[in-house]
């Protein structure tokens, strides 16, 4: 699915030198506090694969896993306690060949199909628009339709977008209401096609970009629907992609989207999910907090053609990628997470909240039992992840302003093989210094103000002075995420090992903030 490839057995570890400072510094810039940090930057992907639809959010009424009309109860109380904003379905991959119509009416009419993409699993299509756009109604979050370009017609698409949201005496309106479904749902977000690059077409950008104005003339707004459409954007490093859609299609559009994943390599193993030294989980913490650069120079590109910021970046597809758990099917990307797998969460989460001037939503993949996943689940058993647990915390962040920070800590080198390798492979110069805390800040409706910080150090305890400035506190009460081991993980037999814990470690006088962050953990504050 990816372009860059490079030999991730030829690693070598990398040489960490560390200089000598045990404390951080964090001064709050409220003064400077405009943005708001749109509640969709929390988005998440569920693709039919492996088991996240299929055994992971639904099951079906028959089911002896207990069930509201389908969806599996556990599953969908823990989704609705995080608050998911918006939801993107139904690929992925899968959305270039996924044809709508098999997936509505009588489900003994829904015909099968091969998911090519994802281990040729057979699809029966008892998860199609109604299942998906009535469990979004239920969570309370937005869908975001992921459309097929690659080998569906404009015609289908056009069809797809009326029968979803036309209220009128349309033909797919008529139909929809046939299958039971009197009113129009809401839908905002339409995809335009999926990684058109690779897996949704092969296509170059000059054609995608034609392609695209075509396709998205004919989805039309109904009644008071509004479709905010996104194009099929970049992957990691390829600025000529945004740069060719945005010099051909920019007016048409009211987004593009980026995929970047946190992976060691596309060629052979990825690394184990569970199995890692810590020069690999310093390294992994690089790869993460790249990110930023990539983010800002799409930024910069987007910026040439749009000053105004009219068009959005998505980031709809982000997350760690590693090896499938052994014993499972290779092609259902089904991972473990562990307290690592957190940090990437809370790191990534840090640096989107710089950029959402432009960035307006990232969804983390994927939603159940696929890659970097909120929950994971078997049979009837479910546990939530470490990234389900920072999800959680940094809830607070959703639709809070955010407070521009500054941040002195110790900082990482990063040498070795590892990074001369990628840098080849990618012909870019990787990020080779890693600050050893990442923070954020926000301050939501009603006044409350709200600090996340994380420390990297799997060693060392950091004692972190914040600056409030003008900000009133006199005591910050919060919770705190971390594990004996970086390597530690939930699983079905012992579902609790990495969860929150209340954090109290904190003392506040004249105006500063003094906190005791443990070695990896990962903290989240409200100043009270
Ligand atoms: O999230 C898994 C896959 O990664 C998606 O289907 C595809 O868009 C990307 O390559």
């Amino acid at each position: 699915m990816k372009k860059a490839s490079f030999l991730s057995s030829l690693f070598v570890a990398a040489t960490l030198t560390v200089s000598a400072q045990e404390s951080a510094t964090i001064t709050l810039n409220t003064d400077k506090a405009e943005q708001i940090i749109p509640k969709e930057i929390y988005g998440q992907f569920a693709e039919h694969l492996g088991s996240c639809i299929y055994g992971g959010l639904w099951v079906g009424e028959d089911s002896s896993i207990p069930n509201i009309n389908g969806y599996r109860t556990d599953v969908f109380n823990a989704l609705k306690e995080l608050k998911v904003p918006v939801l993107r379905w139904p690929g992925g991959c899968f959305a270039d060949e996924y044809h709508w119509m098999d997936g509505i009416g009588p489900k003994e009419n829904r015909p099968k199909m091969v998911n090519n993409n994802w281990g040729g699993t057979i699809e029966d299509n008892s998860f199609g628009t109604h299942e998906f756009l009535n469990l979004c109604e239920m969570l309370g979050c937005e869908p975001y339709i992921s459309g097929n370009v690659g080998s569906g017609t404009v015609e289908e698409l056009a069809k797809w977008v009326e029968y979803m949201t036309s209220d009128g005496d349309s033909p797919m309106a008529r139909l929809r209401r046939q299958n039971g479904r009197d009113k129009a749902w809401k839908v905002k977000y339409l995809g335009v096609g999926n990684e058109s690059w690779g897996c949704g077409g092969n296509m170059r950008a000059e054609y995608y970009s034609d392609l695209y104005r075509r396709y998205s003339t004919y989805c039309r707004d109904y009644d008071d629907n509004k479709l905010y459409k996104i194009a099929s954007g970049a992957t990691d490093y390829d600025w000529n992609w945004t740069k060719v859609l945005m010099e051909n299609s920019k007016d048409l559009m009211q987004g593009i989207s980026l995929h970047y994943y946190t992976v060691s390599g596309w060629v052979g193993s990825k690394g184990s999910a569970t199995e890692f030294n810590h020069d690999d989980f310093y390294w992994t913490m690089g790869k993460c907090r790249e990110i930023e650069d990539v983010i800002v120079k799409h930024c910069k590109i987007m910026d040439q053609y749009d000053p105004e910021k009219k068009v959005a970046l998505l980031l709809d597809e982000w997350g760690t990628w590693w090896d499938v758990e052994p014993g499972t099917i290779p092609g259902h990307l089904y991972q473990q997470n562990t307290l690592r797998d957190a940090f990437v969460a809370s790191l990534s989460l840090d640096i989107f909240h710089k950029y959402t001037d432009r960035l307006k939503m990232a969804n983390i993949a994927q939603i159940v039992n696929v890659l970097q996943s909120m929950i994971l689940t078997k049979e009837d058993k479910m546990l939530l992840t470490p990234t389900y647990h920072v999800f959680k915390m940094y809830g607070v962040h959703q639709e809070a302003t955010y407070i521009p920070i500054e941040l002195d800590c110790k900082i990482m080198n990063l040498e070795g093989e590892r990074n001369q390798m990628r840098e080849e492979l990618i012909d870019y110069p990787v990020l080779r210094t890693l600050p050893m805390v990442s923070a954020t800040a926000s301050k939501n409706a009603e006044g409350k103000i709200h600090i996340s910080l994380s420390n990297i150090d799997l060693e060392n305890e950091l004692e972190v002075t914040i600056n409030l400035g003008d900000v009133k506190a006199t005591k910050a009460v919060g919770e705190i995420l971390t594990s004996a081991k970086i390597d530690d993980y939930n699983t079905f037999e012992n579902p609790n090992l990495v969860k929150p814990a209340a954090f109290d470690e904190v003392k506040v006088k004249k105006g500063v903030l003094k906190v005791k962050l443990p070695a990896k953990s990962i903290v989240t504050l409200q100043l009270q």
